[in-house]
């Protein structure tokens, strides 16, 4: 079975073709260069240039993966949740091409990709896995059952961690999106510098706002001068600091979510399992508690098409399709 899978629900124009298992191609066109001035995403423009990038991006897909549109067995799509004029872009092709080519259309819920994610390039974990999500707009613990149904434990009350490492970046004076750039620093630097708040709720929920906020008022008690020569002599120290106080409460939680389900298997999905010490601490963390862990290649922890295509190919093998009438979801969730 081939699938076109097509993402478009934030920043990326993205598409792929999925054989099988077997991952043909899988292109993206990031816009991080035209949100970086403003420090996010901008809506309008990311939208605008979806509406640009679309359909070379598919092309592309298609001649990377040596396939043409004819030979496609469905077309999966990103439907929610994202920016709603992001998501309408992807959808409203993909609808167009399902049709032209009288394929089923399968609408995929953006976070049940990556949940998928890392059985790209890699053998599935066997389900029930305990997977985290950790991305720009989500920070959720979810329990992944065997028939493509999924329990969250627990979710972010406030900022999602990538929301918290994109954010602190900018106090820092580090571009957008700040995640790669701390995690770059953090490796020169000494993660007990400063002592940045944990927020450990009782449940499985997450809060990362706190720790913003205490970078904010740590760096504001020195004047402009101080603060420059401070964030100059020591942004490597802060950016450690900061990367190991988000890093314990996801480790701990992931602990924790073991214990309580028994989980064998731990999945770490989104673009901040792309995070070099969140990787390393979830696989030191497996080998002391004896649970296994995947984390997806780099490639499919930033939103891609691939993760689209995988999902929409598990659900097309249940029978499950899209109405033509499909229509956006931008708060969809998992549960
Ligand atoms: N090495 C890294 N360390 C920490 N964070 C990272 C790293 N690489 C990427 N990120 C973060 O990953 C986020 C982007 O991930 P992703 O593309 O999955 O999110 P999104 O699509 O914006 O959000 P969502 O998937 O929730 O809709 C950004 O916040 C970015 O800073
Ligand atoms: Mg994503």
């Amino acid at each position: 079975m081939r699938v076109l899978g097509i993402e478009s629900s934030c920043d990326d124009t993205a598409a792929a073709v999925l054989d099988g298992n077997v991952v043909r191609s899988s292109v993206r066109s990031s816009q991080h260069d035209l949100h970086e001035e403003y420090g996010g995403v901008v809506p309008e423009l990311a939208s605008r240039d979806h509406q640009r990038f679309i359909v070379p991006v598919v092309e592309a897909a298609l001649d990377e993966g040596n396939t043409t549109a004819d030979a496609l067995d469905a077309v999966a799509v990103t439907h929610g949740p994202g920016l709603p004029g992001s998501l309408i872009v992807g959808l409203s092709f993909a609808k167009a091409l399902a049709r032209g080519l009288s394929v089923p259309l399968i609408g995929v819920n953006h976070l049940e990709g990556h949940l998928y994610s890392v059985a790209l390039d890699a053998p599935s974990p066997s389900r029930p896995y305990l997977c985290l999500i950790v991305s720009g707009g989500h920070t959720e613990l979810v329990v992944v059952e065997p028939d493509l149904q999924h329990t969250v434990l627990g979710r972010t009350r406030d900022d999602a961690a990538g929301e918290a490492f994109d954010k602190i970046a900018q106090l820092f004076g580090l571009g957008y999106p700040g995640g790669p750039a701390i995690d770059r620093h953090a490796a020169d630097g000494d993660p007990t510098f400063h002592d940045f708040p944990r927020a450990q709720l009782d449940n499985f929920d997450f809060s990362f706002s706190g720790l913003k906020t205490s970078v904010l008022y740590h760096l504001r008690d020195y004047a402009d001068a101080e603060r420059e020569r401070l964030l100059s002599e020591h942004r490597a120290d802060f950016c450690a600091s900061v990367q190991t106080a988000i890093v314990d409460v996801l480790v701990e939680a992931v602990r924790r979510g073991v214990a309580e389900t028994g989980a064998e298997h731990v999945a770490v999905v989104g673009g901040v399992a792309a995070n070099s010490e969140l990787r390393r601490r979830v696989t030191a963390a497996g080998d002391e508690d004896g649970f296994d862990v995947s984390v997806p290649a780099l490639s499919y922890c930033m939103d891609n098409g691939a993760m689209i295509a995988k999902a929409g190919a598990l659900r097309l093998t249940r029978g499950e399709t899209s109405p033509p009438t499909l229509d956006v979801a931008p708060q969809l969730s998992l549960d």
